[in-house]
């Protein structure tokens, strides 16, 4: 039976470290300049509504070193939901491909193409969530502390999309997870529930970055406004003004802190550039990490396909 990735809660905790490891392991062979093919032959469609530079070109570069091929597709080629239903699409691409990924507004379209597709389906990003970015983070925070569990991270922002898939992450691994959202942008309620109720983490909700932060290893955050929320920003820049990760967070948290953030980032609104720049930040790495970690990802989920 194909597997997809949709969430990070498709996948068992025994699943997820099994992937951090499996990425591992092939970012050390790509040190070692191996070659190594298992996906030749196999091709990745990669359905994109978004923009996007990491997921791309990560996703690009990893199935080329895996020994296969991919087929960017733009929303002009497409136009999922408008020139043609999402099943449809689905149904075409699994008689030319072996592998999806689709990077999309609407969360129901991916869904929808998991569901008639007979080919695996990845989620690129949707407006809820983007759990390859997140799976990967928990390789980049396992290289840092040495652990990808039994840490505390501290999201400071917009309850968005990247929380949601913390928030999936959770409810799998054991964290405790403190966010400080203002009011009116807290994460979807059933998602926070559902983490809650696993029974794994320690989970929060703080109006001030200060105290969310307080013995952080990790502080995480992104841009205010998300894509597809441009008209927003303006409005945003004004609710979102005390929720910046300066210096001043910084030493709130400790000396020990690391920062991320999954970028792209808007320097001086989220993030100032002496914190993005400076001795703390991991953003890098972790944006090296997509491209590893999704070649343990595809290896899984493509090989036998
Ligand atoms: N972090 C991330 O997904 O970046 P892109 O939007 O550039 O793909
Ligand atoms: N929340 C951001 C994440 C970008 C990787 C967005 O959806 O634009």
């Amino acid at each position: 039976m194909k597997k997809d990735f949709l969430a990070i809660t498709d996948w068992t905790t025994e699943e997820i470290q099994q992937t951090i490891e499996l990425a591992k392991s092939l970012k050390a062979r790509l040190r070692n300049r191996e070659t190594f093919h298992p996906l030749q032959g196999k091709t990745l469609a990669m359905l994109f509504q978004k923009p996007s530079a990491r997921t791309r070109v990560s996703f690009e570069t990893a199935m080329y070193q895996l020994g296969g091929y991919t087929i960017f597709l733009s929303p002009i080629e497409v136009g999922l939901g408008k020139r043609e239903s999402p099943a449809d699409v689905a149904r075409v691409l699994s008689r030319y491909n072996d592998g999806i990924v689709a990077r999309l507004f609407e969360h129901h379209f991916i869904v929808e193409l998991a569901e008639f597709a007979s080919v695996p389906v990845i989620n690129g990003l949707t407006d809820f969530n983007h759990p390859c970015q997140v799976l990967s983070d928990l390789m980049t925070i396992e290289e840092h502390l040495g652990r990808f569990q039994d840490f505390k991270i501290a999201y400071i922002g917009d309850g968005n999309n990247m929380v949601h898939s913390w928030l999936n992450a959770a409810s799998r691994l054991s964290m405790t997870f403190h966010m400080a959202v203002p009011e009116g942008y807290d994460p979807d309620n059933d998602v926070l529930q559902l983490a809650q109720d696993a029974g794994k983490s320690e989970i929060q909700i703080f109006r001030d970055p200060k105290k969310a932060v307080e013995h952080a290893d990790i502080i995480y955050t992104d841009v205010w406004a998300s894509m597809g929320q441009e008209k927003e920003a303006e409005k945003r820049k004004k609710v979102f003004k005390n929720y910046q990760v300066n210096d001043e967070i910084l030493k709130h948290a400790g000396s020990q802190v690391k920062v991320m953030h999954c970028l792209p980032a808007h320097r001086g609104d989220e993030i100032t550039d002496h914190v993005m720049d400076g001795p703390h930040s991991i953003v890098f790495d972790e944006a090296e990490n997509r491209m590893h970690l999704q070649k343990a990802i595809l290896f899984r989920l493509m090989q036998d396909q």
